[in-house]
């Protein structure tokens, strides 16, 4: 009976994960989504304790299990009630390498409770440890990075030695399954010694704007590594939560490097702008216009047609219940306004799209880039709200730029453009934007939330 109920408990676990991955694809079911998965994990964590046997026995250490899951639930829940939405990738790639050490000591574990295993187990064993190894290192080697706490390393010799280390712990792995005594027990902490170091050098090159490709990376690497453990312990649940993490995870970095046009292996070896952006003025005697309060409010209320550009500082300013105050004040004047949103704007996948659901801005408002930038010609004010690398005509026009051949979002093709920022700052990947000394931009400097304040001000004195 007890079989019955974990394997049905599983199978319900298994189709809630189907389900609330399903339901993360759209903001308004999303929330949902995220509680009916964690509902499944909790039924699976529960239905193992009470009905788990191994040679007829039940699970023992009830209270270290409780403990070590009382202290991961506060301090999980404390983080999460804590981070900022900015330093959500920060969170989510912690969370990850946590998954990664899990992964790995369910191997080591494993190798010393059967090391005369079959070459298939062994296998297993040793490709959980491996993955499970580099997806933590390399996810807290991200997390330092997103957190400005650890400056990218690039140094052309360290794809050739990364590539050399992976060489390596491969090679020992195959010996290691081949031969078991070649290396007798003291495997293990070598493919975890060189595992570690190859997740730590493998992220180090990445430059600060990789960084949320490399966390879906390392999330599907983490999810592989469940899987292995999902293979060890025949368990149904722990294979198709890993088997999902893993795919989500891949299918995910390939559409981030679709949306930055860039491939996989030009952003594992590419090294590319880093993190912050040192400010740089405008080459030779360019000269950015600016516009006033007053200006800006009275183009727009007078416009037909109004596209809000979210980026970045947006987020930064949390400015996005005063953006959607501003939009419905235009609306109620007949002026017809949408949000154009970029792939990567911001700094995770889905970023604008999560801070405007959370604005309660109607989710038909929000134009993806493809069908976005047809409609800028025929609109008569573009206002980029802490937006830069995903507005700037480099990507389009400079051959040299880091971001060329990265699809953007054409502001430029506007009747006017008003951009929102502090100051004359770079963007993320730390380059100049050509739009802001163009004709028909004007820029309106200020703090976000603080801006949009006021023009909401200057609209209801017009
Ligand atoms: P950014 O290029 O980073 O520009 C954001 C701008 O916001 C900055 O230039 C900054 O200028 C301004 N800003 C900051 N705080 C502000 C505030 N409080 N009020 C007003 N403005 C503020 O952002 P983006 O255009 O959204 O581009 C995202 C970048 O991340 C791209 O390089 C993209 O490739 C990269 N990236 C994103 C992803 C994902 S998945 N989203 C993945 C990979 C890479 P000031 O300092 O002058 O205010």
């Amino acid at each position: 009976m007890s079989t019955f109920l974990l394997e049905f408990s599983y199978l319900i676990g298994s189709v809630t994960f189907i389900l609330g991955l399903k339901m993360l694809s759209s903001p308004d079911s999303a929330r949902k989504g995220n509680l009916v998965a964690a509902g499944g994990m909790a039924l699976a964590i529960v239905a193992t304790i009470l009905f788990h046997e191994k040679d007829g026995q039940p699970i023992g250490n009830i209270p270290w299990i409780i403990a070590a899951m009382a202290i991961g639930t506060v301090i999980g829940w404390m983080m999460a009630m804590k981070v900022k939405m900015t330093a959500m990738p920060q969170m989510v790639s912690f969370f990850n390498g946590m998954g990664g050490a899990c992964a790995a000591i369910i191997s080591i574990v494993e190798f010393n409770a059967h090391p005369e295993g079959s070459p298939g187990y062994l296998l297993v064993v040793f490709l959980g440890l491996v993955i499970g190894s580099v997806s933590f290192s390399g996810s807290m080697v991200a997390y330092g990075k997103l957190d400005e706490k650890i400056k990218d390393l690039s140094a052309r010799f360290l794809t050739w030695f990364n590539l050399l280390l992976l060489f390596l712990i491969f090679a020992i792995l195959g010996v290691a399954v081949a031969a078991p005594d070649t290396f007798g027990h003291s495997v293990v902490w070598i493919l975890l010694t060189l595992s570690f170091l190859y997740g730590v050098l493998f992220v180090m090159p990445i430059g600060g704007a990789d960084m949320p490709v490399v966390i879906s990376l390392l999330n599907s690497f983490t999810g592989m590594a469940a899987a292995f453990g999902g293979f060890l312990y025949g368990n149904q649940v722990m294979l198709t939560g890993g088997i999902l993490v893993g795919s989500a995870g891949t299918i995910l970095t390939v559409l981030m490097c679709k949306a930055m046009n860039r491939s996989l292996l030009n952003v594992i070896i590419g090294s590319f702008g880093g993190g912050g952006g040192a400010a740089r003025q405008g080459s030779g005697d360019q000269v950015a216009k600016e516009i006033s309060l007053t200006d800006s409010a009275i183009l727009c209320a007078y416009a037909s047609k109004v596209s809000i550009v979210p980026g970045y500082g947006l987020a930064v300013a949390q400015a996005q219940h005063i953006c959607h105050e501003f939009e419905k004040n235009l609306e109620s004047r007949g002026v017809e306004v949408t949000y154009a949103i970029h792939p990567v704007a911001g700094r995770m996948p889905g970023h604008m799209n999560v801070l405007l659901a959370e604005a309660d801005v109607p989710y038909p408002k929000l134009v993806e880039m493809e069908d976005a930038n047809p409609q800028m010609p025929s609109t008569d004010v573009v206002i980029v709200v802490g937006a830069n690398d995903v507005v700037n005509p480099a990507a389009e026009n400079d051959p040299g730029s880091p971001i060329y051949g990265m699809p953007v979002l054409k502001v430029w093709d506007a009747k006017n453009t008003i951009v929102l920022k502090r100051s004359m700052r770079a963007g993320y990947a730390g380059i100049e934007n050509e739009l802001f000394f163009l004709p028909k931009t004007k820029m309106l400097f200020g703090d976000a939330k603080d801006t949009l304040q006021k023009l909401v001000g200057e609209l209801k004195d017009l």
